[in-house]
């Protein structure tokens, strides 16, 4: 049980300065389950709250927890240089609450991206220390071989590692694709093993991350969801 004011948490869950809040209350357009309050310094129970903005729906978080399905061609930096940046994806809450990729794709990589503003669970994740496998379809430019199969599973030494990187898992998907399954999140790290590996990724795609799967979530291209705490629990290390 935590009350707080309604200001205070409409501004929590980014929807824009306090300034802003008080007046979007005063004027009529925040309903509490339900029912306008226009109040702003009524004092509102956190738990099982939904707000009512604009006519929109909206749980009280107290840490969103986000699956985006990444197109190509958006970027996930902080400042995106040469593509609009992935949180354009979503609502503009988000930005608000200073919501960030969980590690990184390339801007050319569709497929899983995990987004939070709880920055501990940013951090764990991102963890070279924690093994979540998570699994990629590659495009290939050369053919597929059982050669290179097994230099990806025996490991391949890129430039700036101490150790030879290898792969969980390697299957040959077709004559041009490849699901590989990598446990570290290292830069580039699938198209640098394939370049090792004489070979070179034309196409990238993450479908699972654990056991978070995009086909379980059902999320198209370019679409998102909350993730619940039933989704969390699959992202433990294996
Ligand atoms: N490996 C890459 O090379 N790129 C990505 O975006 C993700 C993994």
């Amino acid at each position: 049980m935590s009350k707080l004011s309604l200001d205070r948490i409409l501004q929590s869950q980014g929807f824009g300065t306090r300034k802003y809040c008080r007046a979007l209350i005063e004027d009529g357009d925040v309903a509490v389950n339900g029912e306008i309050v226009d109040n702003y310094k009524a004092s509102i129970e956190t738990e099982d709250l939904v707000l009512t903005v604009f006519d929109e729906e909206w749980r009280y978080r107290p840490q969103v927890y986000i699956a985006l399905h990444k197109p190509a061609n958006f970027e996930c930096s902080r400042k995106p240089s040469h593509h609009p940046g992935v949180l354009t994806l979503l609502p503009e809450q988000f930005t608000w609450r200073e919501v960030q990729p969980v590690g990184r794709l390339d801007h050319d990589t569709t497929g899983l991206l995990l987004m939070s503003d709880d920055g501990p669970f940013i951090h764990a994740q991102s963890s070279p220390k924690r093994h979540v496998p998570k699994v990629y379809q590659a495009t290939t430019a050369e053919p597929v071989t059982e050669a290179l199969v097994a230099q990806l599973l025996e490991g391949v030494q890129l430039h700036d590692e101490p150790a030879p990187l290898r792969a969980v898992s390697c299957i040959r998907r077709g004559e041009h694709q490849l699901e590989i399954v990598l446990e570290q999140g290292k830069y580039h790290q699938v198209k640098r093993m394939l370049a090792a590996a004489g070979n070179h990724c034309s196409a990238l795609h993450r479908s699972q991350i654990g056991g978070l799967t995009l086909d379980a979530l059902g999320i198209k291209e370019g679409g998102w969801c909350f993730l619940e705490p039933e989704h969390l629990a699959l992202l433990a290390p294996a």
